[in-house]
């Protein structure tokens, strides 16, 4: 599906991220805007800027007066905050509201909590992938990375997980429909916020121990959460945790297939994946969030309006070569690698415990189930559109 705007004319004046193009060929026109610009802008959307280098993505990233996270996911029609679904604390929202609202979540994604989910994903991995049998060529993102962390987040959120393929539906909806009608966009919002509805009701009917109940009974001030709270941080971890480790997942698995010495490497030294897997982020990062502009400013010698978007491409931020050494090469043994990839500031990721133990455990399960495999056509690799960047399908020959 193109853009409604139509193919872009030019990625320094006319750019679009919902455009095909722009995720299939990221790198390269972060690249080519890195020379020109470095930040990009575009009519579309109402106004969107796009900034690629390290340092005007974390000037922006901490600086809370002159940007708001009220939408962080651009659109041309409605921020999420004003559609069925509400707000999404704490990524939607500002100082002091989102310390609150971050600082509730943080003991449920602490290593004490995500530690002991480490069996159970180290055994839906290898569920995936004996049920892939003995074919020749398998899809690492169809058969594989897309359904590791909708079972996790199902599991954690208490969700049944015979539901755990809705909610890519509903991740799809947010994420990647920025291009259809509003009218659609709405539905298909009314469609989550009606299966969150279901779930909250049957919790509060039959309370258990996980993170909806959590919600149910957190309080913020001695106050409970208002229901569009509850709701929203629901929408904010099924979204959050779904495309992102996938999209993180399948990169990770494209390179090792493109490039047999590192996967040899890793074979021969499993010791060193954790590390691997910071440089496979660091240089795959799959998430790109939005701020809008709260108060006239000039950045980088472009004069940002009230109102317009901004985009903070984190990935681009990673492979920029004023910020990293031998940026545009994959180092898997990279030992200084202070990356980007969840986020730079207040916002900064607060599943990263939980990604990077399904990105490890799907890694090593992976090899040590297929220790030889090489990308069976890479021209059929598709890439996801829009904001979570990571492919789509990927089709790899095992070699036995
Ligand atoms: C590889 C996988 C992931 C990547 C690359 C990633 C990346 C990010 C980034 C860049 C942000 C900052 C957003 C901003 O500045 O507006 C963020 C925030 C967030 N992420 Fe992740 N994420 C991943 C997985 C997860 C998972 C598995 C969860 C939980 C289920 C999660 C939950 C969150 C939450 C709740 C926030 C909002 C934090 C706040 O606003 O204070 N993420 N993530």
């Amino acid at each position: 599906m193109t853009s409604i705007y139509g193919p872009v004319t030019d990625w320094a004046t006319d750019f679009d991220h919902a455009d095909p193009e722009y995720n299939a060929n990221a790198p390269e026109i972060w690249a080519q805007l890195r020379e020109q610009c470095p930040v990009a802008h575009t009519d579309r959307y109402n106004g969107t800027w796009l900034p690629v280098t390290h340092e005007l993505v974390t000037q922006i990233a901490y600086d809370t007066e002159h940007f708001t996270s009220r939408s962080v996911v651009v659109s041309p029609f409605l921020p999420i905050a004003q559609s069925p679904i509400g707000n999404a604390p704490p990524i939607s929202s500002d100082p002091p509201f989102h310390h609150e609202a971050r600082r509730l979540l943080l003991p449920a994604f602490s290593p004490k909590v995500i530690e002991p989910l480490e069996k159970d994903i180290r055994e839906l991995c290898r569920r995936l992938l004996a049920d892939m049998g003995d074919a020749d060529v398998v899809d690492a993102a169809v058969q594989y990375a897309q359904h590791i962390p909708v079972n996790v987040i199902a599991l954690m959120l208490g969700f049944p997980l015979e539901d755990a393929h809705l909610f890519r539906g509903f991740v799809h909806d947010v994420l990647e429909g920025v291009n259809i009608d509003m009218e659609q966009r709405i539905l298909a919002f009314g469609r989550l916020a009606a299966y969150l509805d279901e779930q909250i009701a049957s919790h509060v009917a039959n309370p258990r121990d996980d993170l909806t109940s959590f919600l149910l009974n957190a309080e913020i001030g001695g106050e409970p959460l208002s229901e569009g709270h509850v709701r929203g941080t629901m929408v904010l971890l099924l979204v959050a945790g779904i495309d992102t480790t996938w999209s993180a997942i399948g990169s990770s698995l494209m390179h090792l297939a493109a490039t047999p010495a590192d996967r040899e490497r890793l074979l021969a030294e499993p010791e060193l994946i954790p590390t691997a897997i910071e440089e496979l982020l660091r240089a795959y990062a799959p998430v790109t969030m939005a701020r809008m502009v709260k108060e006239d400013v000039e950045i980088g010698g472009c004069p940002m309006k009230v109102d317009e978007w901004v985009l903070l491409p984190f990935p681009a931020a990673n492979v920029d070569p004023l910020a990293f050494d031998r940026a545009d090469e994959v180092l898997i043994d990279r030992e200084e690698n202070r990356h980007a990839a969840f986020g730079l500031g207040i916002h900064r990721c607060l599943g990263s415990n939980l990604a990077r133990l399904e990105l490890r455990v799907a890694v090593e399960e992976f090899l040590a189930h297929f220790p030889n495999f090489e990308l069976a056509d890479a021209d059929a690799i598709t890439w996801s559109v829009g904001q979570v960047r990571g492919p789509r399908q990927l089709p790899v020959r095992i070699n036995r």
